[in-house]
Protein backbone atom coordinates (compact mmCIF):
# COMPACT_ATOMS: atom_id res chain seq x y z
CA UNK A 1 0.00 0.00 0.00
CA UNK A 2 1.45 3.51 -0.90
CA UNK A 3 2.40 6.19 1.90
CA UNK A 4 -0.58 7.94 2.91
CA UNK A 5 -0.26 12.10 1.54
CA UNK A 6 -0.91 14.91 4.29
CA UNK A 7 -3.54 16.83 2.97
CA UNK A 8 -3.99 20.52 4.84
CA UNK A 9 -7.42 21.97 4.34
CA UNK A 10 -7.74 25.52 6.07
CA UNK A 11 -11.36 26.74 6.65
CA UNK A 12 -12.49 23.59 7.21
CA UNK A 13 -14.80 24.29 9.75
CA UNK A 14 -17.00 26.21 7.68
CA UNK A 15 -17.65 29.21 10.14
CA UNK A 16 -21.53 29.81 11.17
CA UNK A 17 -22.61 32.23 8.42
CA UNK A 18 -25.47 34.84 9.55
CA UNK A 19 -27.19 35.72 6.22
CA UNK A 20 -31.01 36.54 6.28
CA UNK A 21 -30.97 35.31 9.49
CA UNK A 22 -30.52 31.88 8.47
CA UNK A 23 -27.38 29.95 10.05
CA UNK A 24 -25.22 28.49 7.39
CA UNK A 25 -22.51 25.60 8.96
CA UNK A 26 -19.99 24.31 6.58
CA UNK A 27 -19.55 25.70 3.17
CA UNK A 28 -16.18 24.84 0.36
CA UNK A 29 -13.99 23.05 3.83
CA UNK A 30 -17.62 20.95 4.64
CA UNK A 31 -18.13 19.89 0.96
CA UNK A 32 -14.81 19.73 -0.25
CA UNK A 33 -13.09 17.03 2.88
CA UNK A 34 -15.65 13.70 2.36
CA UNK A 35 -14.58 14.00 -1.75
CA UNK A 36 -10.83 14.18 -0.53
CA UNK A 37 -11.28 11.62 1.69
CA UNK A 38 -13.48 8.95 -0.63
CA UNK A 39 -10.26 9.25 -3.45
CA UNK A 40 -11.42 12.14 -5.87
CA UNK A 41 -8.70 14.34 -5.40
CA UNK A 42 -5.74 12.02 -5.47
CA UNK A 43 -7.00 8.66 -6.86
CA UNK A 44 -8.51 5.43 -5.41
CA UNK A 45 -5.68 3.71 -4.31
CA UNK A 46 -4.29 6.93 -2.63
CA UNK A 47 -4.29 6.80 1.35
CA UNK A 48 -4.27 10.13 2.61
CA UNK A 49 -4.28 12.54 6.32
CA UNK A 50 -6.42 15.09 6.58
CA UNK A 51 -4.86 18.26 8.21
CA UNK A 52 -8.10 20.52 9.18
CA UNK A 53 -7.32 23.76 10.03
CA UNK A 54 -9.78 26.92 11.29
CA UNK A 55 -10.12 30.19 13.57
CA UNK A 56 -10.90 29.53 17.73
CA UNK A 57 -14.44 30.38 16.80
CA UNK A 58 -14.70 27.49 14.68
CA UNK A 59 -13.13 24.73 16.77
CA UNK A 60 -15.97 23.32 18.27
CA UNK A 61 -17.41 23.19 14.37
CA UNK A 62 -14.03 21.65 13.55
CA UNK A 63 -14.74 18.84 16.19
CA UNK A 64 -17.77 17.85 14.90
CA UNK A 65 -16.44 17.69 10.89
CA UNK A 66 -13.57 15.22 12.24
CA UNK A 67 -15.92 13.56 14.17
CA UNK A 68 -18.04 12.89 10.93
CA UNK A 69 -15.37 11.96 8.86
CA UNK A 70 -14.40 9.17 11.52
CA UNK A 71 -18.18 7.99 11.50
CA UNK A 72 -17.60 7.97 7.73
CA UNK A 73 -15.37 5.11 7.61
CA UNK A 74 -13.93 5.92 4.74
CA UNK A 75 -11.27 2.93 3.66
CA UNK A 76 -8.91 5.57 1.97
CA UNK A 77 -8.44 7.93 5.25
CA UNK A 78 -5.72 7.42 7.70
CA UNK A 79 -5.90 9.84 10.36
CA UNK A 80 -7.65 12.98 11.08
CA UNK A 81 -5.61 16.25 12.53
CA UNK A 82 -7.70 19.34 13.55
CA UNK A 83 -6.25 21.63 14.90
CA UNK A 84 -6.66 25.79 15.19
CA UNK A 85 -2.82 25.71 15.52
CA UNK A 86 -1.52 27.13 11.87
CA UNK A 87 1.93 25.01 12.49
CA UNK A 88 0.52 21.95 13.50
CA UNK A 89 -1.57 22.00 10.89
CA UNK A 90 1.27 22.75 8.55
CA UNK A 91 3.42 19.92 9.43
CA UNK A 92 4.79 18.07 7.24
CA UNK A 93 1.82 18.74 4.79
CA UNK A 94 2.15 17.20 0.49
CA UNK A 95 -1.01 19.19 -0.22
CA UNK A 96 -2.45 22.52 0.86
CA UNK A 97 -6.20 23.65 0.04
CA UNK A 98 -6.44 26.90 1.31
CA UNK A 99 -9.95 28.14 1.68
CA UNK A 100 -9.76 29.59 4.86
CA UNK A 101 -10.51 33.62 4.53
CA UNK A 102 -12.80 36.22 5.29
CA UNK A 103 -16.01 36.42 2.59
CA UNK A 104 -16.73 39.63 1.48
CA UNK A 105 -20.01 40.49 3.14
CA UNK A 106 -23.15 42.73 1.75
CA UNK A 107 -21.60 46.09 1.99
CA UNK A 108 -17.76 45.41 2.90
CA UNK A 109 -15.61 47.29 0.39
CA UNK A 110 -13.56 44.57 -2.10
CA UNK A 111 -10.36 46.40 -0.69
CA UNK A 112 -11.64 45.89 3.60
CA UNK A 113 -11.77 41.96 2.48
CA UNK A 114 -8.61 42.05 0.36
CA UNK A 115 -6.64 43.63 3.31
CA UNK A 116 -8.27 41.07 5.86
CA UNK A 117 -7.47 38.21 3.39
CA UNK A 118 -3.48 39.42 2.48
CA UNK A 119 -2.74 39.54 6.24
CA UNK A 120 -4.15 35.36 6.76
CA UNK A 121 -2.55 34.89 3.71
CA UNK A 122 1.03 36.73 4.99
CA UNK A 123 0.55 34.66 8.20
CA UNK A 124 -0.14 31.31 6.47
CA UNK A 125 2.79 31.71 3.66
CA UNK A 126 5.30 31.64 6.59
CA UNK A 127 3.60 28.88 8.53
CA UNK A 128 3.96 26.77 4.95
CA UNK A 129 7.81 27.80 4.20
CA UNK A 130 8.85 26.42 7.85
CA UNK A 131 6.70 23.42 8.22
CA UNK A 132 4.97 21.83 5.29
CA UNK A 133 7.32 19.21 3.24
CA UNK A 134 9.60 20.41 0.84
CA UNK A 135 7.49 19.00 -2.22
CA UNK A 136 4.20 20.59 -0.90
CA UNK A 137 1.49 22.06 -4.03
CA UNK A 138 -0.21 24.70 -2.65
CA UNK A 139 -3.82 25.56 -3.98
CA UNK A 140 -5.34 29.03 -2.91
CA UNK A 141 -9.26 28.96 -3.03
CA UNK A 142 -9.86 31.90 -0.79
CA UNK A 143 -10.34 35.37 -2.59
CA UNK A 144 -9.40 37.47 -3.78
CA UNK A 145 -7.68 33.99 -4.82
CA UNK A 146 -4.84 35.27 -7.09
CA UNK A 147 -3.62 38.20 -5.04
CA UNK A 148 -3.99 35.61 -1.78
CA UNK A 149 -1.81 33.60 -3.79
CA UNK A 150 0.87 36.11 -5.01
CA UNK A 151 1.19 37.41 -1.27
CA UNK A 152 1.40 33.73 -0.07
CA UNK A 153 4.70 33.25 -3.12
CA UNK A 154 6.33 36.57 -1.84
CA UNK A 155 6.00 36.01 2.07
CA UNK A 156 7.07 31.81 1.07
CA UNK A 157 9.99 32.25 -1.10
CA UNK A 158 11.94 28.82 -0.65
CA UNK A 159 9.04 26.98 -1.72
CA UNK A 160 9.27 27.14 -5.55
CA UNK A 161 7.25 29.06 -7.60
CA UNK A 162 5.97 26.13 -9.55
CA UNK A 163 4.13 24.79 -6.17
CA UNK A 164 2.17 27.78 -5.95
CA UNK A 165 -1.20 28.24 -7.88
CA UNK A 166 -4.95 29.29 -7.41
CA UNK A 167 -8.22 28.67 -8.36
CA UNK A 168 -9.66 29.20 -11.61
CA UNK A 169 -11.16 25.43 -12.53
CA UNK A 170 -14.61 26.66 -11.19
CA UNK A 171 -14.58 29.06 -13.85
CA UNK A 172 -12.96 26.65 -16.59
CA UNK A 173 -15.50 23.99 -15.52
CA UNK A 174 -18.97 26.68 -15.83
CA UNK A 175 -17.39 27.79 -19.25
CA UNK A 176 -17.30 23.84 -20.22
CA UNK A 177 -21.30 23.70 -19.17
CA UNK A 178 -22.51 27.27 -20.44
CA UNK A 179 -20.77 25.55 -24.03
CA UNK A 180 -22.50 21.75 -23.81
CA UNK A 181 -25.66 23.91 -22.88
CA UNK A 182 -25.57 26.30 -25.91
CA UNK A 183 -24.84 23.28 -28.72
CA UNK A 184 -27.94 21.46 -30.13
CA UNK A 185 -28.39 18.19 -30.11
CA UNK A 186 -27.14 17.15 -26.64
CA UNK A 187 -23.67 17.22 -26.67
CA UNK A 188 -22.49 16.35 -22.92
CA UNK A 189 -19.79 18.49 -20.88
CA UNK A 190 -17.65 15.69 -21.57
CA UNK A 191 -17.71 16.12 -25.11
CA UNK A 192 -16.54 19.86 -24.47
CA UNK A 193 -12.92 20.82 -23.91
CA UNK A 194 -9.69 23.09 -23.98
CA UNK A 195 -11.68 26.19 -23.12
CA UNK A 196 -9.58 29.01 -21.13
CA UNK A 197 -10.17 31.03 -18.58
CA UNK A 198 -7.98 34.14 -18.98
CA UNK A 199 -7.03 36.47 -15.36
CA UNK A 200 -8.35 37.00 -12.19
CA UNK A 201 -11.08 34.90 -10.36
CA UNK A 202 -13.09 38.01 -10.65
CA UNK A 203 -15.63 39.54 -12.86
CA UNK A 204 -12.72 40.79 -15.17
CA UNK A 205 -12.00 37.01 -16.23
CA UNK A 206 -12.15 36.33 -19.57
CA UNK A 207 -13.29 32.76 -20.76
CA UNK A 208 -12.23 32.33 -24.10
CA UNK A 209 -13.48 29.63 -26.33
CA UNK A 210 -11.72 30.05 -29.48
CA UNK A 211 -9.53 27.41 -29.25
CA UNK A 212 -11.84 24.67 -27.77
CA UNK A 213 -13.29 21.76 -29.12
CA UNK A 214 -16.33 19.17 -28.82
CA UNK A 215 -16.63 15.63 -30.07
CA UNK A 216 -20.40 15.86 -32.03
CA UNK A 217 -22.09 12.78 -33.89
CA UNK A 218 -20.32 14.38 -37.23
CA UNK A 219 -16.56 14.05 -35.74
CA UNK A 220 -14.56 16.59 -33.65
CA UNK A 221 -15.32 20.58 -34.21
CA UNK A 222 -14.13 23.62 -33.29
CA UNK A 223 -16.54 25.36 -30.71
CA UNK A 224 -16.80 28.46 -32.48
CA UNK A 225 -18.27 26.50 -35.44
CA UNK A 226 -21.01 25.44 -32.79
CA UNK A 227 -22.22 28.72 -31.43
CA UNK A 228 -23.22 31.87 -32.63
CA UNK A 229 -20.08 34.54 -32.40
CA UNK A 230 -22.33 37.07 -30.73
CA UNK A 231 -23.31 34.47 -28.49
CA UNK A 232 -19.72 33.44 -27.76
CA UNK A 233 -18.23 37.53 -27.28
CA UNK A 234 -21.24 38.53 -25.33
CA UNK A 235 -23.66 36.31 -22.83
CA UNK A 236 -21.15 33.39 -22.65
CA UNK A 237 -18.49 35.60 -21.41
CA UNK A 238 -20.98 37.21 -19.07
CA UNK A 239 -22.30 34.25 -17.81
CA UNK A 240 -19.41 32.64 -16.84
CA UNK A 241 -18.52 36.08 -15.19
CA UNK A 242 -20.99 36.28 -13.08
CA UNK A 243 -22.18 32.75 -12.06
CA UNK A 244 -20.88 33.14 -8.55
CA UNK A 245 -23.26 35.97 -7.90
CA UNK A 246 -26.04 34.35 -9.70
CA UNK A 247 -25.56 31.02 -7.43
CA UNK A 248 -25.56 33.53 -4.63
CA UNK A 249 -28.78 35.04 -5.46
CA UNK A 250 -30.21 31.48 -5.45
CA UNK A 251 -28.77 29.56 -2.60
CA UNK A 252 -28.23 32.69 -0.44
CA UNK A 253 -24.51 31.72 -0.16
CA UNK A 254 -21.76 31.39 -2.46
CA UNK A 255 -20.94 28.30 -4.18
CA UNK A 256 -19.35 25.35 -2.26
CA UNK A 257 -20.00 21.89 -3.95
CA UNK A 258 -18.61 23.09 -7.48
CA UNK A 259 -16.09 25.25 -5.74
CA UNK A 260 -15.45 22.42 -3.89
CA UNK A 261 -15.72 19.55 -7.13
CA UNK A 262 -13.21 22.46 -8.89
CA UNK A 263 -10.62 21.95 -6.27
CA UNK A 264 -10.13 18.36 -6.36
CA UNK A 265 -10.37 18.28 -10.63
CA UNK A 266 -7.22 20.80 -9.91
CA UNK A 267 -5.01 18.74 -7.92
CA UNK A 268 -5.66 15.75 -9.33
CA UNK A 269 -5.04 17.00 -13.02
CA UNK A 270 -1.92 18.68 -11.74
CA UNK A 271 -0.82 15.45 -9.01
CA UNK A 272 -1.61 12.53 -12.02
CA UNK A 273 -1.59 14.81 -15.26
CA UNK A 274 -3.89 16.53 -17.48
CA UNK A 275 -4.72 13.93 -20.42
CA UNK A 276 -3.73 13.91 -24.03
CA UNK A 277 -4.68 17.13 -26.12
CA UNK A 278 -6.54 18.32 -23.10
CA UNK A 279 -5.47 21.22 -21.07
CA UNK A 280 -6.99 22.91 -18.19
CA UNK A 281 -7.32 26.54 -16.44
CA UNK A 282 -4.95 27.14 -13.26
CA UNK A 283 -3.78 30.71 -11.84
CA UNK A 284 -0.23 30.06 -11.98
CA UNK A 285 2.99 32.72 -11.39
CA UNK A 286 2.95 34.65 -14.63
CA UNK A 287 6.40 34.04 -16.42
CA UNK A 288 5.47 36.27 -19.42
CA UNK A 289 4.18 34.16 -21.96
CA UNK A 290 1.59 35.94 -23.87
CA UNK A 291 2.77 39.18 -23.11
CA UNK A 292 1.21 38.95 -19.18
CA UNK A 293 3.58 41.06 -17.12
CA UNK A 294 5.43 38.54 -14.75
CA UNK A 295 5.01 38.78 -11.05
CA UNK A 296 1.38 38.03 -11.35
CA UNK A 297 -0.66 35.38 -10.50
CA UNK A 298 -2.97 34.70 -13.80
CA UNK A 299 -4.71 31.98 -15.16
CA UNK A 300 -3.34 29.87 -18.37
CA UNK A 301 -4.08 27.29 -19.93
CA UNK A 302 -1.76 24.35 -18.94
CA UNK A 303 -1.15 20.98 -19.12
CA UNK A 304 0.11 18.59 -16.39
CA UNK A 305 2.62 15.75 -16.59
CA UNK A 306 4.18 14.19 -13.53
CA UNK A 307 3.37 16.67 -10.99
CA UNK A 308 4.40 19.65 -12.83
CA UNK A 309 2.67 22.25 -14.73
CA UNK A 310 3.19 24.15 -18.29
CA UNK A 311 1.45 27.13 -19.74
CA UNK A 312 0.01 26.07 -23.69
CA UNK A 313 2.25 28.12 -25.94
CA UNK A 314 1.55 29.15 -29.36
CA UNK A 315 -1.83 29.95 -29.31
CA UNK A 316 -2.96 32.59 -31.45
CA UNK A 317 -4.80 35.49 -29.66
CA UNK A 318 -7.31 38.02 -31.76
CA UNK A 319 -7.51 42.19 -30.74
CA UNK A 320 -10.80 40.77 -28.81
CA UNK A 321 -9.18 38.73 -27.04
CA UNK A 322 -5.99 40.62 -26.38
CA UNK A 323 -7.87 43.32 -25.12
CA UNK A 324 -9.87 41.37 -22.94
CA UNK A 325 -6.80 39.85 -21.44
CA UNK A 326 -4.72 43.23 -20.66
CA UNK A 327 -7.98 44.33 -18.79
CA UNK A 328 -7.51 41.23 -16.39
CA UNK A 329 -4.16 41.73 -15.68
CA UNK A 330 -4.31 45.48 -15.40
CA UNK A 331 -6.73 44.48 -12.30
CA UNK A 332 -4.26 42.29 -10.92
CA UNK A 333 -1.52 44.77 -10.90
CA UNK A 334 -3.66 46.90 -8.95
CA UNK A 335 -4.73 44.39 -6.72
CA UNK A 336 -1.30 43.90 -6.15
CA UNK A 337 -0.59 47.33 -4.87
CA UNK A 338 -3.21 47.38 -2.77
CA UNK A 339 -2.60 43.96 -1.15
CA UNK A 340 1.46 45.25 -0.53
CA UNK A 341 0.12 48.92 0.58
CA UNK A 342 -2.28 46.90 3.42
CA UNK A 343 1.31 44.90 4.72
CA UNK A 344 3.64 48.18 4.60
P1 LIG B 1 -16.92 30.25 4.64
O1 LIG B 1 -17.00 31.59 5.29
O2 LIG B 1 -18.05 29.28 4.78
O3 LIG B 1 -15.61 29.50 5.15
C1 LIG B 1 -14.41 30.16 5.37
C2 LIG B 1 -13.76 29.49 6.54
O4 LIG B 1 -12.47 30.05 6.73
C3 LIG B 1 -14.51 29.68 7.86
O5 LIG B 1 -14.70 28.42 8.48
C4 LIG B 1 -13.59 30.56 8.67
O6 LIG B 1 -13.69 30.33 10.06
C5 LIG B 1 -12.25 30.14 8.10
N1 LIG B 1 -11.15 31.06 8.37
C6 LIG B 1 -11.16 32.42 8.47
N2 LIG B 1 -9.94 32.88 8.78
C7 LIG B 1 -9.12 31.80 8.83
C8 LIG B 1 -7.74 31.63 9.12
N3 LIG B 1 -6.96 32.68 9.39
N4 LIG B 1 -7.25 30.37 9.11
C9 LIG B 1 -8.03 29.31 8.87
N5 LIG B 1 -9.35 29.41 8.61
C10 LIG B 1 -9.88 30.63 8.59
O7 LIG B 1 -16.58 30.53 3.09
P2 LIG B 1 -16.68 29.53 1.84
O8 LIG B 1 -17.97 29.73 1.18
O9 LIG B 1 -16.27 28.17 2.27
O10 LIG B 1 -15.58 30.16 0.88
C11 LIG B 1 -14.22 30.13 1.21
C12 LIG B 1 -13.44 31.07 0.32
O11 LIG B 1 -13.44 30.57 -1.02
C13 LIG B 1 -14.01 32.47 0.23
O12 LIG B 1 -12.93 33.38 0.24
C14 LIG B 1 -14.70 32.49 -1.11
O13 LIG B 1 -14.79 33.80 -1.62
C15 LIG B 1 -13.77 31.63 -1.90
N6 LIG B 1 -14.31 31.05 -3.13
C16 LIG B 1 -13.45 30.88 -4.18
C17 LIG B 1 -13.85 30.29 -5.35
C18 LIG B 1 -12.89 30.11 -6.48
O14 LIG B 1 -13.31 29.62 -7.53
N7 LIG B 1 -11.62 30.48 -6.38
C19 LIG B 1 -15.24 29.83 -5.52
C20 LIG B 1 -16.06 30.02 -4.37
C21 LIG B 1 -15.60 30.62 -3.21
Amino acid sequence: EKEPVKVLVTGAAGMLNLIFHLVFLGQIGYAIVPMIARGLMLGPDQPMILHLLDIEQAGEALDGVSMELIDSAFPLLKGVVHTTDVVEACKDVNIAIMVGGIPRKEGMERNTMLSKNVSIYKAQASALEQHAAADCKVLVVANPANTNALILKEFAPSIPVQNITCLTRLDHNRALSQIAEKIPNNVHVSDVKNVIIWGNHSSTQYPDLNHATATTISGVKPVRELVDSHWSKTEFITTVQQRGAAIIKARKASSALSAASAACDHIRDWVLGTPKGTWVSMGVYSDGSYGIPSGLMYSFPVTCEKGIWSIVQGLKIDEFSRAKMDATAKELIEEKAVAHSCLD
